[in-house]
């Protein structure tokens, strides 16, 4: 695949098109998931200032979201021994690996969610991404990210929606036990990196929609 000067920009004009262009899931994750790997199998195609670690936790900063939050695109910092909780996102996720590696669990449900309070799961398959490695999760998708190495990870997420201010499940497979809460929030102000995406040059100097 042709990556050489693919660049966070870029991405985004691509992403809007894409999400703008196809009503289904399946064809909206077909089209998503190639720009994606492109991105983050390029090098130096996304600023430094995307990957702003934070002490306390998983930090999650956001890179673009349009005004009617059809998605948002975030840069993600997994410390070393971090990990989530076993989630689902109530949108489909992309997340590529930009730098590092992380594992990820892929879960499923057994239940027939009558009960919003339980649900029960079982693992699905496990593997490691790395470096330019693209995970594509649907609606329903589950699973469990953690950070087994070293060093930090460094990903690029797709949501398709506010995913810092979304709601989602976590499940908990001893228990049975199943919780709606909001899990994660942006590092930076949402506010100040809305914007609609505008025609723009494609290697712009400055990384005008990202702000502290
Ligand atoms: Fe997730």
């Amino acid at each position: 695949m042709q990556s050489e000067g693919y660049v966070l920009q870029e991405l985004i004009q691509d992403v809007d098109g894409i999400i703008r262009g196809y009503s289904s899931e399946s064809e909206t994750l077909l089209h998503l998931k190639p720009v994606l790997e492109k991105l983050v199998s390029s090098p130096a195609s996304v600023p430094a200032k995307a990957f702003t670690p934070r002490k306390d936790r998983f930090a999650m900063n956001l890179l673009q979201m349009p005004e009617d939050e059809a998605y948002s695109i975030i840069g993600g910092v997994w410390h070393p021994g971090q990990t989530t909780p076993i989630h689902d996102h109530l949108t489909w996720a992309l997340i590529g690996v930009y730098e590092g590696e992380e594992r990820e669990a892929l879960f499923r449900r057994t239940d027939d969610g009558s009960n919003p309070r339980l649900a029960k799961i079982e693992p699905v398959s496990e593997r490691v991404h790395k470096k330019g490695q693209v995970t594509v999760l649907g609606h329903k998708g589950i699973h469990r990210v953690d950070n087994i190495s070293l060093r930090p990870t460094f990903s690029v997420h797709v949501y398709g929606r506010d995913i810092g201010n979304a709601k989602r499940h976590s499940y908990d497979p001893v228990t049975d036990a199943s919780s709606l809460g909001t899990a994660m929030s942006y590092a930076t102000k949402k506010d100040s990196s809305r914007s609609t995406v505008r025609p723009s040059p494609a290697k712009p100097a400055a990384w005008a929609s990202f702000r502290d």
